[in-house]
């Protein structure tokens, strides 16, 4: 196999063999194609686009080039969810614990935050003493006896994956559907869950900005997961602005815990947990039909049985788990400070990547892998699009180590807020599901 043909192939618009995908990934993860021609491929690709079968091979070729999980020592159907990245996106902490409070079962490998979004495991570990580096034997043990667990990527899962999203993030090559396609779901299958359900995000703050991308998207994850073996639903959300109110590690738990404990009214986080669960326990047969799902996930908020499957899985991973039913137990800010606003009128748009920004400035996010986080700061929106605002009324708070930040902090999240004198036309948050 040259790889020039392959790129001249793939340029002209021919299709790939299963062959040709499954030697050019073997390759390169071995470091026998070099960067630039693995570039002009991707660039091809982004061009030509590829079709169900040549991403069923991308996918499972970059799927097998590293571990995988095998979860058949778990008993019962394994569920999993991914999110195409968001900012306030705690969906994970409340969903799991629904879901596996129905009988379901929860086997969630989770990654960092990086930038501007945050990641599952840092907010777990706001549970004082919350483990994340389980190993392979406690995990099993613990989801075939609580139901739950979620825990750090330990196995080294698709490093083709690895090499090339780092190849398309520096070559103009990320916005390529069978490119994220095949990144994501081979990560996904490697995962071994049989059921897996997908939020795409759409808007400002999500990198597929029209609903048109993200059905494309949604479709194309959930077509290659089927062909895989595995069933498959994606749900399209918004993310023109923050998911929910909290951005911030420790205040994103306090939120998701609000909402499992069922003291806030159904709003977008709650509607998202319960569409994206209603999927889950259809796919794995535990509901007839939509409805029944959701009254069944609705009665683990009202019965208590979810906010106690969340403390079940923290104590497993030796976190305090009275944290779950006290708050202040949780990190806190040592400053709050509120951000009043300038002018009165309606919220027409809240920019979500820069607030996830405020919050990476005041030290919540990291700008490396190495970085460390404060777990403990952050915002909380009080003022969502759509609402009105006087002057001076507090858009929202500032949860900051130091007065200096807190007040640097303000100022940025002012200016993520854009305003206009008629109620803004609030589109659809739940955008459609795939099947
Ligand atoms: N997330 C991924 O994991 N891969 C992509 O290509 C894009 C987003």
């Amino acid at each position: 196999m040259r790889m020039t043909d392959l790129i001249a192939k793939k340029r002209d618009g021919e299709r790939l063999t299963t062959e040709e995908i499954s030697e050019m990934i073997r390759l390169y993860t071995a470091g026998e194609i070099p960067d630039y021609q693995m570039s002009a491929m991707c660039m091809a690709i982004l061009f030509r686009g590829m079709d169900d079968g040549e991403i069923l091979d991308l996918t499972m070729s970059m799927m097998r080039s590293g571990e995988t999980l095998d979860l058949s020592p778990i008993r019962g159907v394994k569920a999993d969810k991914h999110s195409t990245g968001g900012v306030g996106d705690k969906t994970s902490l409340v969903l799991c614990p629904m879901v596996a409070a129905c009988g379901v079962k929860i086997a969630k490998m989770s990654g960092r935050g990086l930038g501007h979004t945050g990641g599952t495991i840092d907010k777990l570990e706001s549970f004082p003493g919350f483990v994340t580096g389980i190993s392979e034997e406690r995990f099993f043990d613990n989801v075939n006896r609580i139901g739950i667990a979620i825990a750090g990527q330990t196995a080294e899962v698709c490093p083709a994956d690895k090499k090339l999203y780092a190849l398309r993030d520096v070559t103009g090559t990320v916005p390529s559907i069978p490119l994220i396609v095949s990144s994501i779901m081979s990560k996904k299958l490697a995962a071994g869950a049989d059921v897996i359900v997908l939020d795409v995000k759409c808007g400002s703050g999500a990198f597929m900005k029209t609903p048109e991308q993200a059905r494309e998207l949604a479709a194309g994850l959930t077509r290659v997961g089927t062909l895989a073996g595995r069933k498959c639903a994606a749900v399209i959300t918004d993310m023109d602005e923050p998911l929910g109110f909290a951005v911030g590690n420790a205040l994103e738990v306090k939120e998701a815990i609000d909402v499992l404990a069922g003291r806030t009214e159904a709003g977008e986080l709650l509607e998202l947990c319960l569409t994206l669960g209603a999927n889950i326990l259809t796919l794995a047969g535990l509901a007839e039909d939509e409805a029944e799902a959701r009254e069944k996930l609705k009665s683990t908020i009202r019965d208590g049985s979810a906010l106690k499957k969340l403390a079940e899985m923290v104590e497993a991973q030796h976190g305090d788990p009275r944290a779950v039913y006290d708050l202040s137990l949780l990190p806190a800010a040592a400053v709050k400070c509120e951000v009043p606003s300038a002018r009165t009128g309606f919220v027409s748009h809240i920019e979500a990547e820069d607030v996830g920004l405020v919050s990476m400035h005041l030290g919540g996010g990291r700008a490396t892998k190495e970085s460390a986080i404060d777990l403990s700061v952050g915002v909380v929106l009080h003022k969502k699009v759509g609402d009105r605002v006087e002057e001076g009324e507090s858009l929202g708070t500032i949860h900051a180590a130091d007065a200096a930040k807190a007040a640097e902090a303000a100022e940025l999240l002012r200016k993520c807020y854009a305003f206009s004198d008629e109620p803004a036309e609030k589109t659809p948050f739940i955008k459609g599901v795939v099947h």
